[in-house]
């Protein structure tokens, strides 16, 4: 097994190879509850690694021989486009099925059986469903890893564990942080799983969305009981100049019942130069993308504008993963 260690300072997280012993191998990953501060420490602790690799070496052989099987019940781009890049620059392969109406899916196949079928030619199954709590349904029934890359309106844990990445690598700290989310809380997971995330640390939450799109009561409920600070508002303007981390989301347009409805509140913040200038030199902007219009194209020019590193650092954070949970990390 090809082992890589690299020339200056020796890390804790180095070498990476045969880990049977590690506390993620074999295990699901299925909601960001699962995590403590020690668990995050140690997935940035090789991600930053893998990083290091990708950019001396490209790709290295951890995962050779294993197979990932990609599936995914809703669209995707980065998601499904990082674990298929992360799994191979770890000289692993994938089996993708992303266009489930060409696949038994369509013939009215339940996802038990979809996983239990692929999990025969599989070593782990990363699944996007548009239900809530199917990532837990079908680790019920596999047997091997299953991670979640989203179920509907529930969670997104590999996107908030590359969110907590990006902050920590990007500021230097997630403590001692005040972080707005803006746009649809009530609809986007990603936010659902980085608030939960982020109230491990010691920070402050502003969530800035209009009224219909609130974040979920029970999730403000269930971090209220962590002690952390949070503040609701319907305007970006009060909470700006304190933000450290901008985290704009877009409108989920698919989970509304009413276009009417989506319609009068799709064009409710646009992040513009001008609001960039009303900002801390030292702040930086997320987005999960894809945007559809929530940060104008001018912005991206702004050192500030963070969401394309943040996919970049997606890509080491879900090589880490897959080492971790396939007993190599
Ligand atoms: C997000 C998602 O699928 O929840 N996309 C992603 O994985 N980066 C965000 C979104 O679709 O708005």
């Amino acid at each position: 097994m090809a082992t890589y260690t690299p020339y200056q300072e020796k890390s804790p997280y180095l070498p990476f190879g045969e880990n049977k012993n590690a506390s993620w191998y074999g295990k699901d990953i299925l909601s960001v509850k699962q995590f403590d501060r020690s668990d995050l420490e140690y997935i940035f602790g090789v991600a930053h690694e893998m990083a290091e690799m990708v950019r001396r070496i490209g790709t290295f052989d951890l995962l050779k021989g294993k197979i990932l099987a990609n599936l995914f019940y809703e669209p995707s781009t980065r998601t499904s486009a990082s674990f298929t890049a992360a799994m191979e620059r770890l000289g692993g392969s994938v089996i993708p099925i992303n266009e489930v109406r060409y696949s038994s899916v369509a013939k009215g196949e339940s996802l038990p059986d979809t996983v239990r079928t692929l999990e025969a030619y599989a070593d782990v199954i990363v699944l996007r469903h548009p239900e809530v709590g199917a990532a837990a349904l079908a680790a019920k029934y596999a047997r091997k890893p299953i991670i979640n890359a989203g179920d509907g309106v529930g969670e997104h844990p590999t996107q908030a564990l590359l969110d907590l990445f990006t902050i920590q690598e990007e500021l230097g700290r997630v403590d001692h942080i005040t972080v707005t989310m803006l746009g649809d809380l009530k609809y986007g997971r990603t936010v659902h799983s980085l608030a939960r995330l982020l109230s491990l640390y010691n920070v402050k939450l502003n969530y800035v969305s209009p009224d219909i799109l609130r974040m979920p009561r029970e999730i403000i409920t269930e971090i209220q009981a962590t002690g952390t600070p949070q503040f609701e508002y319907t305007s970006l303007e009060p909470v700006l100049a304190e933000t450290d981390v901008l985290y704009v989301t877009r409108v989920q347009k698919e989970r509304f019942e009413d276009p009417e409805q989506y319609e009068s509140v799709k064009d409710a913040y646009v992040i513009t130069p001008e609001i960039m200038q009303a900002a801390k030199k030292t702040m930086i902007l997320m987005h999960p993308l894809p945007r559809v219009g929530e940060i104008a194209m001018e912005v991206d020019q702004d050192p500030r504008a963070a969401y394309f590193r943040q996919v970049e650092y997606g890509l080491y954070v879900r090589m880490a993963l897959l080492a971790m949970v396939l007993g190599k990390a």
